[in-house]
């Protein structure tokens, strides 16, 4: 998969993305970046990239010309690739939106700056709006490389096996369950005991109560679209009445 970056601060996404996971995966061939400085497309010999909001108010608001002309060099004559533009005013970035922009070969991404982008650029390039939680960031840069390292891990071949991602948090809608690694003994608490049993089953039992447990107290609504069997229910009422017992 090619990410083409569309940003003021093109050193930002390029670190990012070269630590880790991400980075063994561009060595790998299985993920490119390509960054493209908007300022490399700016109306005059200063750099300008910004302007001040027609109808008033603070703040600065990017230009369309340089925003389009950066676009118009990375596709050149290709077909009209998706585009992600980050914004606070998008659609909240899911697990399942991750899952789905996997699929695409290309893809771009558009950081904004400033009060934000000239609203007719974004109609005309932009294929999907995106936030990733309800508050403000300076820039699309850190959002950006939120997505892509969420949307490279779902790529064939980005995780290993061992770090393939089916058992984990919201795969199935809920929370995951707590992990424990060695020392037996920490601060005086033990490693559960089911889990050092060799009991598959009864740990995968285990697992998946301490799942429902924890989505239960901290993401309850998510219990609403998690599928869930006749255990389960059975579970979580134990905890309902666990709960009225010691009021
Ligand atoms: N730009 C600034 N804040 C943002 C957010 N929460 N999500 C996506 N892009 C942003």
């Amino acid at each position: 998969m090619r990410f083409t970056v569309l940003t003021l601060f093109p050193e930002l996404i390029e670190q990012g993305f070269s630590a880790s996971i991400t980075g063994r995966a561009m060595e790998k061939g299985l993920l490119e970046l390509r960054c493209i400085n908007i300022r490399d497309f700016a109306s005059d010999r200063y750099g300008h990239v910004d302007d001040y909001p027609y109808g008033g108010g603070a703040g600065m608001v990017m230009q369309a010309p340089p925003i389009y002309r950066a676009y118009e060099a990375a596709v050149r004559e290709g077909p009209r690739p998706r585009l992600v533009y980050l914004t606070p005013q998008g659609e909240v970035f899911t697990q399942k939106k991750a899952i789905e922009l996997a699929q695409e070969e290309e893809l771009y991404i558009l950081c904004g700056h400033y009060e934000g982008v000239d609203e007719r650029v974004l109609e005309e390039i932009a294929t999907d709006r995106i936030s990733i939680g309800d508050y403000v960031l300076t820039g699309g840069e850190l959002p950006a490389l939120v997505l892509m390292d969420a949307v490279s891990r779902m790529v064939p071949g980005v995780l290993s096996n061992e770090e393939s991602g089916e058992d984990e948090s919201f795969m199935n809608g809920l929370l995951e369950y707590p992990q424990y690694t060695r020392p037996e003994v920490f601060m005086g608490r033990p490693v559960p005991e089911i889990l050092k049993s060799g009991h598959h089953a009864n740990i995968a039992r285990w697992r998946r109560n301490e799942s429902l447990r924890r989505t239960k107290e901290v993401r309850p609504e998510l219990l609403e679209k998690a599928e869930l069997d006749k255990t389960d229910r059975k579970f979580l009422q134990s905890l309902e009445s666990d709960i009225e017992e010691k009021n």
